[in-house]
């Protein structure tokens, strides 16, 4: 039953336990979602319960982002997804997503400000990549640069050095996810330029060398930028709920986003975007095989169709309708002609039509169409699920402070059903058959 359909006079669930009546107290969301509230559960009746990848658990109360997944919506602090697609940037979406509320005009310049004059990275960190293989994925590269800031900032733990931290993070993450670009290129590093704003100055730092300037496309600053608020954040997801478990030992902000970088790194979860593109360049080295492909995603020990299905939507991720009108209009105006993303809409359109994904409710998420924007723009794909961490970095830490704020703040510790063999006893080597 879905929740919305509970009288709004319900007030708990009773249970049954062996005639015996246990009254569950029903928490009410502002959009009247409905939670059983077991935290008593163990103490008055010695049970626990048991939900393999948390499907049906919520494990907090948050005011951070709210999805409907069964009618596709997604709002960041209240405010539609589309809205802010189509008028905010991602640091002002970073402001509203760590602070809750949209900032003033004065507060936007002082936050920019701000995260300007904290881009570049201690010089010894350029050893620190140099010390990595050449080819070493960039994702863990910079989990581990980004763990490697807490030796750099050791302060003690105030207010302040929080806000620090938060603004250095924000402000280092595009010149660590490009440093280590360029050092799997072999390319000297390109220092960042604090006249340009936050996507533009990625996209120097990624592309110029230190014998050509790179012009950076407006088209193309704009495209990135967009592609970052709509990953900026997605409640308890994978990583999320990986940076608010860490969190919840107390570890620092640098080690709880590093951890989340490497959930992040998932071809479940953010990892995603990259095996879509490799599905997709696939097919077009076996022209025509969308219909094939399919097939075989459908039989599910061979393959899935990567960019589809979603633990929450169970119909259109709205971020993919943005996405996909996105990647339209960036390839149109850049005049390049896509394959891949002809392919990508043949798939699309195959696949919402066979009754497999439909009966299944599988549609296109947020990873369908931004690999093929992020290849227009000349993003290599290891590079495609940094990008997702560079966006996600700002709903990490939104959830980060807000977990340590909740008055029901408790170290992350789940239970488990133990299945293993029960008491036996210790047999020296030479009695062991
Ligand atoms: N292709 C083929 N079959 C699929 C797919 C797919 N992409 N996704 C789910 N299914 C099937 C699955 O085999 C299962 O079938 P059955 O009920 O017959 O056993 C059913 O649909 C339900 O799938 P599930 O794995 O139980 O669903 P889940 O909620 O545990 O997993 C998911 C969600 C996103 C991991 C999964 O849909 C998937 O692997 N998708 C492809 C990877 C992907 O695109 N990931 C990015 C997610 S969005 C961005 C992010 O969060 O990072």
């Amino acid at each position: 039953m879905p929740p919305q359909t509970l009288s709004p006079e319900t007030t708990h669930a009773r249970l049954d336990l062996d005639g015996r009546a246990v009254d569950l107290n029903l928490v009410r969301g502002t959009e009247d979602e409905c939670a059983l509230d077991i935290g008593s559960l163990r103490a008055s009746t010695g049970l626990i319960t048991l939900d393999p990848g948390y499907a049906n658990t919520g494990a907090c109360r948050s005011g951070i982002t709210f999805i409907d997944g069964e009618k596709g919506i997604l709002r960041y602090r209240g405010y539609p997804i589309e809205e802010l697609a189509a008028g905010s940037t991602f640091l002002e979406t970073a402001w509203l997503l760590i602070h809750g509320a949209l900032p003033r005009r004065e507060e936007l310049a002082a936050f920019n400000e701000e995260v300007r004059h904290h881009t570049m990275l201690h010089e010894n960190f350029g050893r620190f990549f140099t010390a990595l293989p050449k080819d070493a994925h960039p994702m863990p590269v910079c989990a581990a640069a980004v763990g490697a800031l807490a030796t750099f900032y050791q302060q003690p733990e105030t207010e302040q050095s929080i806000h620090d931290a938060v603004v250095r993070l924000i402000a280092k993450m595009p010149t660590i996810a490009a440093f280590s670009y360029k050092h799997s290129l072999g390319q000297p590093f390109i220092y960042p330029c604090n006249s340009l704003d936050y996507a533009c100055n990625f996209l120097r730092m990624m592309f110029a060398t230190p014998c050509d300037e790179y012009e950076v496309e407006p088209v193309m600053a704009r495209a990135l930028d967009l592609l970052l608020i709509l990953h900026a954040d997605h409640e308890q997801n994978c990583s999320t709920s990986t940076v608010r478990m860490v969190g919840s030992s107390h570890a620092n902000l640098f080690a709880s986003i590093s951890a989340g970088i490497s959930a992040l790194w998932g071809p479940l979860h953010g990892g995603a975007n990259q095996k879509v593109i490799e599905m997709l360049e696939r097919i077009r080295e076996e022209e025509g095989s969308a219909d094939r492909f399919l097939e075989k995603a459908k039989d599910r020990k061979d393959t899935r169709l990567m960019g589809f299905g979603h633990r929450v939507y169970k119909n259109y991720d709205p971020r993919a309708t943005i996405l996909k009108k996105t990647c339209e209009e960036v390839i149109g105006r850049l005049g390049v002609s896509s394959r891949l993303l002809e392919i990508a809409m043949r798939l699309e359109d195959l696949a919402l039509r066979d009754d497999y994904f439909v009966s299944r409710k599988l549609y296109p998420n947020v990873d369908f169409y931004s690999g093929v924007i992020y290849k227009a723009i000349g993003v290599p794909e290891k590079m495609f699920t940094v990008l997702f961490a560079m966006g996600r970095l700002s709903g990490w830490i939104a959830h980060w402070l807000e977990m340590r704020k909740d008055p029901a703040f408790r170290i992350g510790r789940p239970r488990q059903v133990y299945m293993g063999e029960t008491e036996r006893h210790y047999v020296p080597m030479e009695r062991r058959t």
